[in-house]
């Protein structure tokens, strides 16, 4: 938080107030009674006590009003602030969190003022803050029974028909049972996935790390997928430089990444069409582009899809993946310090991932 330095101290404007005032008030005594009583008392000629104590109690009564007024103007600019900081904490107890007092002169006013915003604007920060956590939790259960109810409806479903013997003969018997497998597949792959998403969210994930040779790590798994990608008319375009490029990396996490990078592209390419993967080590930075061409985003802005449980249409359609492989992939690549990103252009779906090259 930024402090003013305040110079002028209230107790030394207080103080000087009062000198004023009360010089003020003296002087228009000295001037009454020069003036006005002194006068009258010369030239009275019926003078008594009773009159002396009533002018000298006018008298006082004068200068007590004159130095209360113009301590109250002086100091009047002090109070008007000091019940707006009072009105502005009230409205500040009563949830109007984030809002701030207007910041005038220097003195113990103005810090007063200045720490009653910063502590708005944390409590605001801190409350929105929690506001989304528990928003995030009950949209992530939503989602999650959803996703867990679909095949688990259809796994009771089936063993309903077997249980009841609903079936003609073996073979229906035997596909019952194969829905059954593979629906008890996909709650399990469902259950896995979000298990790897909730234990890599919490703040304290460990990585297991260890320098990597990342253009060799990745020749080999592309090299892997290469027949896949065959089978599934993608002909792969790969440029990685054939330099040794050194990152810090959890090889198992990390691996995760490129599947799912290289699944999608699997799944969510045009086909036949190209599937082109390239690598290059700029200054201190990793840069792996995977680029795919494919149907038209289901969305404009593409990094939505690193959102969780975002699923486009086709993988809606097919009930495949879960929407959880781009939220896993990003919270792991930001784990080990990288970023990942997307972009859309010209039919090309690019992934681009980057992350720092370890130096000794
Ligand atoms: N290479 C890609 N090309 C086109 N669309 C993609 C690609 N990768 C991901 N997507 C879109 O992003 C969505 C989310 O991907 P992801 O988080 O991996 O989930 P999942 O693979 O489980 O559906 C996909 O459903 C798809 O619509
Ligand atoms: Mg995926």
């Amino acid at each position: 938080m930024k402090n003013i330095r305040f110079r002028n101290k209230i107790i030394v404007k207080l103080l000087v107030s009062i000198a004023i005032s009360l010089l003020v008030s003296i002087a228009l005594m000295i001037l009454i009674s020069q003036f006005i009583t002194n006068p009258y008392m010369m030239n009275s000629t019926g003078f008594s006590i009773l009159k002396y104590n009533l002018m000298m109690f006018i008298m006082f009564t004068v200068a007590i009003f004159t130095f209360i007024t113009i301590f109250l103007f002086m100091v009047r600019r002090k109070l008007m602030y000091l019940k707006l900081i009072s009105e502005s904490v009230n409205h500040i107890a009563n949830g109007k969190l984030g809002m701030t007092i207007g910041i005038e002169g220097k003195d113990e006013l103005t810090q007063l003022a200045q720490n009653i915003n910063y502590m708005s604007k944390e409590l605001e920060n801190k409350f929105e803050y929690e506001r989304r956590i528990e928003n995030e939790k009950n949209e992530l259960i939503t989602n999650v029974s959803h996703d867990l109810r679909t095949p688990l409806t259809s796994i009771i479903g089936y063993l309903d028909l077997l249980k009841k013997g609903q079936y003609d003969n073996k073979l229906q018997y035997q596909e019952c049972l194969e829905i059954i497998y593979s629906k008890s597949q996909r709650l399990k792959y469902l259950i896995d996935e979000l298990f790897e998403y909730t234990r890599l969210s919490s703040p304290d994930v460990k990585l297991k790390l260890s320098e990597v040779d990342l253009a060799g790590l990745l020749e080999q798994i592309v090299g892997e997928y290469i027949p896949i990608f065959e089978k599934e008319q993608l002909s792969v375009q790969k440029s990685i430089r054939e330099e040794y490029i050194p990152v810090l990396m959890d090889v198992e996490k990390m691996v995760r990444v490129y599947e799912n990078l290289f699944m999608n592209a699997i799944k969510f390419s045009l086909k036949p069409s190209e599937l082109h993967i390239k690598l290059e080590a700029k200054r201190n930075k990793a840069i792996l582009k995977v680029s795919n061409k494919t149907e038209k985003p289901p969305v404009n802005d593409v990094n939505k899809l690193f959102e969780r449980f975002f699923r486009g249409d086709k993988a809606r359609r097919n009930n495949h993946g879960t929407g959880l492989g781009l939220a896993i992939s990003k919270r792991i690549v930001e784990l080990h310090d990288g970023i990942i990103c997307a972009e859309y252009k010209e039919g090309w779906m690019n992934f681009i991932l980057e992350y720092p090259i370890y130096r000794k």
